[in-house]
């Protein structure tokens, strides 16, 4: 049999995409009603919590754990959230598995006023990190606001052009009232400069799972 010119091609027959962070994107229902009365809630905590200096750099970052909150918008949210973690947590774990783990969560809120950002930090003592959209002012700049993570694999160097294409430095998330990131707790980030006169407003929250049984 002669072996046809067909046969002496390579055939691609997958791609695995090892290693790659995932981001996962949501949409938090009825959300106008929701960010409005959070914004109430999280305004009047403002007022009573003097608040407490992590990657905040001229911006209001809440004391306390969200999760323990009894304000009701507050309260709905992160029933969201956790709902929002299971599609992620499944990707990993079975459901019966992760009936018999325990979820740690911790979250709080953000407020940076104009000019106010984050700097690069990680949430390394936690497995996922999530932001929830509250109040993002309207902008036509590119970078105020902007939620940004840096590529793991990056590398500072000489590297080629094909390097910095397979590794770009960073991925920019525009930020959208009524979205909710669900991410990597390793993965560095940080929060562009607000250009505006507005505040912008978050809800963040950090989970650990413990207890796997069989795991
Ligand atoms: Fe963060």
């Amino acid at each position: 049999m002669s072996v046809t010119e067909a046969d002496q091609v390579v055939a691609h027959v997958n791609s695995h995409a090892v290693f790659a962070p995932i981001i996962d994107e949501y949409q938090v229902p009825d959300m106008d009603r929701l960010n409005r009365d959070l914004v109430a809630e999280i305004r009047q905590w403002q007022q009573e919590d003097g608040g407490m200096t992590r990657s905040n750099v001229s911006g209001w970052h809440s004391s306390g754990n969200i999760f323990k909150r009894t304000d009701p918008a507050i309260e709905k949210a992160c029933k969201h959230f956790i709902e929002a973690c299971k599609p992620t947590l499944e990707r990993y774990f079975t459901k019966e598995q992760l009936n018999n783990a325990r979820l740690d969560l911790e979250g709080w809120a953000n407020i940076n006023p104009p000019h106010g950002y984050n700097q690069m930090h990680t949430h390394d003592t936690f497995d996922l990190s999530g932001v929830y959209f509250v109040k993002i002012p309207q902008t036509s700049s590119e970078a105020s606001g902007a939620l940004q993570f840096l590529n793991p694999s990056y590398r500072y160097g000489p590297y080629s052009k094909l390097f910095h294409a397979m590794n770009p430095p960073k991925f920019t998330f525009r930020p959208k009232e009524g979205t909710l990131l669900v991410f990597p707790a390793t993965m560095p980030h940080w929060v562009l400069p607000n250009d505006e006169d507005e505040d912008r407003i978050t809800l963040a929250f950090n989970l650990r799972m413990k207890e796997l049984s069989g795991g």
